[in-house]
């Protein structure tokens, strides 16, 4: 290794992700790190020995191989919801879908979806005026055209006229007494609305994205949700219990039940 900008990185990240994991985020920060002047780099270096995640401080993370901007007021988009996109890309192969995603963050999934399916028809919501604009911009920088506009689930006044074919929804799903087992890192720097839930309602995302879902979908349209993997069966239990069908929960690569399906009749 002679490269003095690796090492710096490396001497930085290693004590806080250990070696391995350290070399591996060096492939996503390198390519940036090059390019800082002396300012930037100081500037990077401390935020990151202070554990902010590096997505953070480059401003970008990759998801379902599409570069995008992250910011403090959007989630960074995880592996799991990667798969949450594909789970629905594998079971929709008609043209001309209508999809909504609500709590978009990023705009990472209706961005994977109306990239790989051009022909349907995304929108998307967020509570989060700051994550929606950074969505638009990410939307933008590939030319897709998708509708985002602002939108509290839990208290909506929008009322869509026209039905949908797919609901999806990676929504808050922490209960706040959990928070003490999050790693620093999580916790200090991601959006606090874009995590957690009270204690007392841990589903309310879901009952109330289900109802909503009722009245909004086609007869025969689809329902997708990512898990808290300890709430699964619970989650499950309630969708039925709303009249859902072919309520199924799916597992991630890990083995984890972290996404559901279910077809409103
Ligand atoms: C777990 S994050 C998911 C973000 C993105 N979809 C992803 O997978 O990376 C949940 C999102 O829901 C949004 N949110 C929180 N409360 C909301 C509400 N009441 N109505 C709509 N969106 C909400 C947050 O701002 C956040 O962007």
């Amino acid at each position: 290794m002679n490269n003095p900008v690796l090492e710096t990185l490396l001497e930085t990240l290693t004590p806080i992700y250990g070696k391995r994991e350290a070399e591996n985020i060096c492939k996503y920060i390198l390519p940036e790190a090059v390019k800082w002047d002396k300012t930037q780099q100081e500037d990077a270096l401390r935020r990151l020995s202070r554990s902010e995640p590096w997505q953070y401080v480059i401003g970008k993370e990759w998801f379902y191989d599409i570069e995008l901007k992250v910011t403090a007021d959007t989630l960074i988009p995880r592996p799991e919801t990667e798969e949450l996109v594909h789970l629905i890309l594998k079971n929709h192969t008609s043209q001309n879908l209508s999809v909504l995603d609500i709590g978009t963050g990023s705009g990472c999934i209706p961005i994977a979806l109306k990239f790989n399916r051009p022909t349907w028809k995304v929108q998307a919501c967020d509570i989060s005026e700051k994550a929606l604009k950074v969505a638009v911009e990410n939307a933008k920088a590939y030319n897709l055209e998708i509708r985002f506009y602002q939108d509290d689930i839990l208290n909506t006044s929008q009322n869509q006229n026209e039905k949908l074919d797919i609901i999806v929804s990676n929504p808050p799903y922490i209960p706040i007494e959990e928070k003490d087992l999050m790693h620093e890192n999580v916790l200090m720097y991601e959006p606090h609305t874009a995590l957690f839930v009270e204690n007392k309602q841990p589903l309310i995302f879901y009952e109330r994205i289900a109802l909503y879902a009722k009245t909004h979908l086609n007869k025969g349209g689809h329902l997708y949700f990512e898990l808290n993997e300890y709430n699964a069966s619970r989650v499950k239990n309630e969708i039925e219990s709303q009249g859902f069908t072919d309520v199924t929960i799916h597992n991630d690569l890990m083995g984890k039940q972290r996404m559901l399906s279910a077809v409103w009749q």
